[in-house]
């Protein structure tokens, strides 16, 4: 049986890092015969210049037909002007295909304790799985814009709560049984709504995991103070948009976090969580870590794969203990940084399946 996969590189560093990423899954298809049948679709800024839109409906069916997607990032202020823009494709596209289930995992590799603005004796072990509601809340609201006036809305609805702590429970089951709930109880009543459809959700079907709650701006520092008590930490939209590129740092770089959004049934889509990283597209400097490692959680959530995926993560931790760094990390003592195809080329040689 083959396997389908729609590849949708976007601007800035998106086609570089993705290109690591697919050859990295082409690696693992060579050696263990998956079938894997590529396709690039059009997303963003690159769809607007050839198309006029952010998400061209063929976008939006090839990926309905797909086994996974694979995205790198899209923005770019050639088209900040425009009312929708490459990130209005982005997220129309998570909206069309009801990824309501953001996973950012948050590891700091031994290998990389250094590369991190912090203390080595808070990073040690910190393992944090965060579970971002990507379909609702204020991304998706009311909204209005004129010369005088605006405003955006935070919706949410009983159900989606439900199901997203659900997916965060469900996980917490298969790590150490904690999760933290993050809202601003004390300001917002979609928080209101938030917490206590979270207790009852937990109480009712996961009485065995430990739930806490903390407002998102306590969270956003113990999120450094104390990394390691976070296990499964779960949110709304945009909170767990800003926490995560703060949680990054415990890993020592935006490039290095992957990410899976999951929908009930249909086709998933797999993207680093980084942007398109204009300051530094098309010089071959870009860590493709996040989008490695977003191939990996395709193996393993779309194609069932997960010994092939901890293969892959295996490689990427074996590349960091060879001493190899993209600049993003740091000068290195010993030689010089190495480039996005260097780094990749790398994984694949410490590739073992
Ligand atoms: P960004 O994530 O693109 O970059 C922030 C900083 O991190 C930059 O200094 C960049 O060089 C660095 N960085 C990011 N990824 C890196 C990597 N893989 N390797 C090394 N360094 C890396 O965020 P930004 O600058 O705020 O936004 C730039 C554009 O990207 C905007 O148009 C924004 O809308 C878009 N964006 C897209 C996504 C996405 O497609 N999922 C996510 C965030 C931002
Ligand atoms: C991300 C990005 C997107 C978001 C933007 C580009 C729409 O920041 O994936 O984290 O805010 O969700
Ligand atoms: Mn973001």
């Amino acid at each position: 049986m083959s396997h389908s996969v729609v590849v949708l590189p976007g601007d800035g560093i998106g086609p570089e890092v993705t290109a690591e990423a697919v050859r990295v899954l082409e690696s693992v298809d060579g050696q263990l015969n998956l079938k894997l049948e590529f396709s690039e679709g059009l997303i963003g800024g690159a769809a607007l210049d050839a198309t006029g839109e952010p998400l061209p409906s063929s976008t939006i069916d090839l990926c309905k037909k797909a086994d996974a997607i694979l995205l790198g990032a899209v923005g770019g202020s050639k088209w900040d002007h425009l009312p929708a823009g490459p990130e209005a494709g982005l997220l129309g596209l998570r909206k069309a295909l009801g990824l309501y289930a953001n996973l950012r995992p948050v590891k700091t590799l031994p290998e990389l304790v250094n590369a991190s603005p912090l203390k080595a004796d808070r990073l040690d072990g910190v393992d944090i799985m965060v579970v971002r509601e990507l379909t609702g809340g204020i991304y998706f609201g009311k909204r209005k814009l004129s010369s005088t006036y605006a405003y955006d809305t935070c919706e949410y609805t009983a159900e989606e709560i439900k199901r997203i702590c659900r997916m965060a429970g469900n996980l917490a089951m298969a790590r150490r049984r904690k999760v933290t709930s993050v809202d601003k109880h004390n300001v917002l009543d979609t928080s209101r709504l938030w917490r206590k459809t979270a207790i009852k959700l937990f109480q009712d079907e996961f009485p065995e995991i430990e739930l806490e709650h903390i407002y998102v701006d306590a969270a956003a520092m113990h999120l450094l103070n104390r990394p390691k008590d976070f296990d499964v930490l779960v949110t709304e939209n945009m909170f767990g948009d800003i926490l995560t590129d703060e949680a990054s740092m415990l890993a020592g770089s935006l490039g290095l976090l992957p990410s899976a959004s999951l929908s009930d049934g249909g086709p998933c889509l797999y993207e680093p969580i980084h942007g398109s990283a204009p300051d530094i597209a098309g010089r071959d400097s870009a860590n493709p870590t996040g989008a490695i490692l977003s191939s990996a959680m395709l193996l393993r959530h779309s194609l069932d794969l997960p010994n092939a995926a901890t293969a892959i993560e295996a490689a990427i931790a074996a590349t960091y203990a060879a001493g190899l760094r993209t600049p993003d990390l740091g000068a290195m003592e010993n030689g010089e940084n190495v480039g996005t195809k260097a780094f990749g080329e790398a994984v694949l040689t410490h590739l073992k399946l």
